[in-house]
């Protein structure tokens, strides 16, 4: 999927109609239990909330990103999930779905100094419940997105910015130390996070061998990918040819790949990790095919690798606002700076 989804602002707005103002009620994606998403999801108008005060922000919502994880957290297949609300006016608790988000900030209260009016927010707290118009969040829920006047940022990249790009830039620098000019291999590679390991990658002088399903337009997609910065781009049917092998060792001049990164489990994962070199990492942060990782015993033996989970989810509840305030610093920079560029429509 090359496109990020994301639900626009089309709720909240102040319709003038003739003299008279009419104020639009705030909206929510909600749900009560775990399921399908089709089939658990409404549409809920929330009871206007109160005017913020204290350390209270009030928000309203530009964007807010659809990812798979928010897909998982409905279904209840992940280990977070929102806070129970029952101020949205249902018979039981209810949850405003949605992770990640861009708001702005409409009004503050009286003891809020690190944002004021017009200011971009974006969300430390996971599971905030951003699929909404508006939102009252305490000022520790947030944090300011800070912009230079002439900052070439946009709002997708901004609403996107706290799980996908720190995650790749996890992947490439937690696990292993590696020398620019080093290869690394991923599967799923025209993923979001996928997107960010190739620019992140390219620009800290990294190689990498991109996996890729399939398809009609493949020839387009392998382009598209090397223009982001990918050196080289296979499909999984292409890895499992008999002339793979040599045609791998050639780019890498027969040296050693140390990182594998993965997000989508099963087969192809295992063929992927028979192409990492001696004492590699292979480092899995989604299961985007539902099937289990299954590694040959001999890969641990003989050539010490190393497997790795990663959740950016884990980075967050470890680390404190300062951290966080640096990662959100760093990877504004790398946006601004074009390291890393809008995702590919
Ligand atoms: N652990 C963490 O902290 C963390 C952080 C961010 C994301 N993630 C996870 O990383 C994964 C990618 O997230 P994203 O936002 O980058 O996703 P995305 O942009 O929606 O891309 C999804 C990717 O998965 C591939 N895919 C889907 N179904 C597949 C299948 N059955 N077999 C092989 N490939 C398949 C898609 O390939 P096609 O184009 O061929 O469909 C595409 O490359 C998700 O599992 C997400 O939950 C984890």
């Amino acid at each position: 999927m090359f496109t990020r989804v994301c639900i626009p602002p089309t709720c909240a707005r102040c319709v003038r109609s003739f003299s008279v103002s009419v104020r639009q009620n705030a909206k929510a994606i909600i749900y009560t239990r775990n399921g399908e998403p089709t089939d658990v999801l409404t549409v809920r108008t929330l009871p206007t909330p109160p005017a913020p005060h204290g350390d209270q922000v009030k928000l309203k919502f530009r964007l807010s990103p659809v990812n798979p994880a928010d897909l998982n957290v409905i279904q209840g297949a992940y280990p977070s999930k929102p806070r129970p609300r029952e101020d949205l006016g249902t018979p039981e608790p209810a949850f405003i779905a949605g992770n990640e988000g861009l708001a702005v900030v409409e009004a503050v209260g009286e003891q809020v100094s690190s944002v004021r009016k017009g200011d971009w927010v974006i969300f430390n707290t996971p599971q905030f419940g951003t699929w909404a118009s508006e939102a009252v969040a305490k000022q520790s829920d947030i944090i300011r997105v800070p912009r230079a006047s002439d900052s070439p940022l946009t709002e997708v990249q901004a609403a996107t910015l706290t799980v996908n790009p720190p995650t790749a830039l996890a992947l490439l620098t937690q696990f292993v130390s590696l020398d620019p000019g080093e290869f690394v291999i991923q599967n799923g590679a025209n993923s979001s996070v996928g997107q960010a390991v190739i620019q992140i990658a390219h620009r800290l002088g990294l190689k990498t061998i991109n996996l890729v399903r399939d398809r009609e337009g493949i020839e387009e997609l392998k382009g598209q990918l090397k223009l982001l910065g990918a050196d080289h781009v296979l499909t999984y049917n292409e890895l499992g040819e008999k002339t793979a092998r040599d045609t791998v060792r050639e780019w890498t001049g027969g040296k050693p790949i140390r990182l594998g990164l993965n997000c989508v489990g099963g087969k192809d994962t295992t063929l992927m990790a028979r192409f990492l070199g001696q004492d590699a990492h292979l480092v899995s942060y989604g299961a985007m095919s539902k099937a289990p990782l299954s590694l040959p015993t001999s890969l641990f033996i003989f050539k010490n690798l190393t497997c790795h989970g990663y959740w950016q989810s884990r980075w967050y509840q470890q680390h404190g606002a300062e951290d966080r305030q640096k990662l959100i610093q760093d990877l504004i920079h790398m946006m601004e700076s074009g390291i890393v560029r809008v995702q590919m429509e």
